[in-house]
This record gives structure tokens, sequence and C-alpha cells, in this order.
């Protein structure tokens, strides 16, 4: 199984990745995390682009085109082997943030096209988070803010998510996670919400 969690900066992504690898666990997957940008040599490059210290120019479509490479190396070098397995692998965002992410200043048809190899997840988890939240947390827990974090960032980027969803309804299963509930209460509210999706192996 094939599971990619979707979020705006500062949804609290990797808080309730931490917890959904331990439900899945426990419910008897034999999970296999990872991340998109990845670990691997374009995936480092995209970081280094995106960061703080980053003085190298670049364009909106160089990027668009790195995060698509970094995708189908993924695919071929991580995720296919794990899933031939019989791993579930849960990644950390996938084609839907390309989807949201680069179209904000950039034609959707265009890159959709980019990442037509790349094969659709089974379930998009999605944390919704209001801008006001995510700004909130961003401003809390970060030092300094990246090119994706203002407001008006943030706002496009929800409008995408949600023009993306109504685009592939019916293609993945797309479920909503409550990304405003307190640290506390996430492992919980995953039980409840998931506990009917991903039931027990045996
Ligand atoms: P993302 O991976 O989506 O950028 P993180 O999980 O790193 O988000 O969360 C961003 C910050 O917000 C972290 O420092 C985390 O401690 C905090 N945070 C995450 N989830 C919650 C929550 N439900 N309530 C309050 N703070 C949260
Ligand atoms: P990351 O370092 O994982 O940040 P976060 O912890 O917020 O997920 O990802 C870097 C940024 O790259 C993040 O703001 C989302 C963006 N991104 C895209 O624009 N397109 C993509 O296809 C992917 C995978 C990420």
């Amino acid at each position: 199984m094939f599971i990619a969690v979707e979020g705006i900066d500062g949804s609290g992504k990797s808080t309730t990745i931490a917890e959904l690898e331990k439900f899945l666990t426990a419910r008897g997957h034999a999970v296999h995390r990872t991340a998109e940008p990845t670990k691997l040599d374009t995936g480092r490059a995209i970081r280094e682009l995106l960061g703080q210290k980053n003085e190298r120019p670049y364009t909106r479509h160089e990027l668009a085109l790195l995060f698509a490479a970094d995708r189908l190396r993924h695919l071929e070098e991580e995720v296919e082997p794990a899933l031939a397995a019989g791993k579930t692998v849960l990644t950390d965002r996938y084609l839907f943030s390309s989807l949201a992410y680069q179209s904000v200043d950039l034609p959707y048809e265009w890159v959709a096209g980019l990442n037509r190899f790349a094969r659709l997840p089974d379930t998009v988890l999605y944390i919704e988070v209001s801008v006001d939240t995510a700004l909130s947390r961003l401003a809390r827990f970060r030092q300094g803010t990246e090119i994706f974090e203002t407001r008006a960032f943030l706002e496009k980027l929800r409008a995408n998510y949600e023009k993306v969803f109504k685009k592939y309804t019916g293609k993945v299963n797309i479920v909503r996670l409550d990304g405003e509930v307190a640290m506390s209460d996430i492992a919980a509210d995953i039980e409840k919400r998931l506990s009917g999706i991903f039931p027990k192996k045996v």
C-alpha cells in the first residue's frame, strides 16, 4: 500500500507522520517511511536551492523539473522495491505537492505533464489547517522563513490543493485529517479517523 501525506508548510506533517507510523505498525503493516524532496542527489540539490543560505539563482521551471526528476528516481529506487517487498510506503509529500506548489506560478497542465510518469498513491492523507495556524506555528518554531511561507503563498497553496483534490476525486482515496487538534490528541484522532480505512492485518 502506498500512502502519501500532504499539507501546507506548518500543517504539522512531520509530527503526524510519526504517529501514523506507530498506528500502521500496530495494525500489522511493515512501514517504509520516506519523504520528498529525497535524500538522493536531486533531493539534496533541491534542499540546497531552497535553503536560507543559497545565493545561486534558479528559475521556477528548473525547480519544477528537479522535483519531478527526484520523484521518478525515488519511485524507481525506493518506493517500487519497497512495495514489491510487501511494505506499506508512507511518504512525507509526493505528486500532489508538485501539483499544488509548482502550479502557484506555473501552468497546471505543464506541471501535471512533467509528472505524468509518477504513479498515483493508493491513499492521500491531507492534513488540513488554516493559514493562520500554519503561520503561527512557522513563526514560533522556525528560524526565518522559506520562500514558500508567506501568507499570500499559503492561501494560494491551500486553494490549489482543493482544486487538485477535485480533479482526483474517484481516482485516489483522499482522506482529510484535522491539523488543528492539539499535539497530545493527534494519536487519538488518527485512531478515530483511520481505523476503518486501515483494518488490522492478520
Ligand atoms: P511540517 O512538517 O508540516 O512543516 P511540523 O510537524 O514540523 O510541520 O510542525 C511545525 C511545528 O509546529 C513544529 O515545531 C511542531 O512542534 C508544531 N506543531 C505540529 N503539530 C502541532 C499541533 N497539532 N499543535 C501545535 N503545534 C504543532
Ligand atoms: P520539506 O523540506 O520537506 O519541507 P516541509 O517540512 O515543510 O515539508 O520540503 C521543502 C519544500 O518543498 C516544502 O515547502 C514543499 C516544497 N515542495 C514543492 O514545492 N514541490 C514538491 O513536489 C515537493 C515534494 C515539495
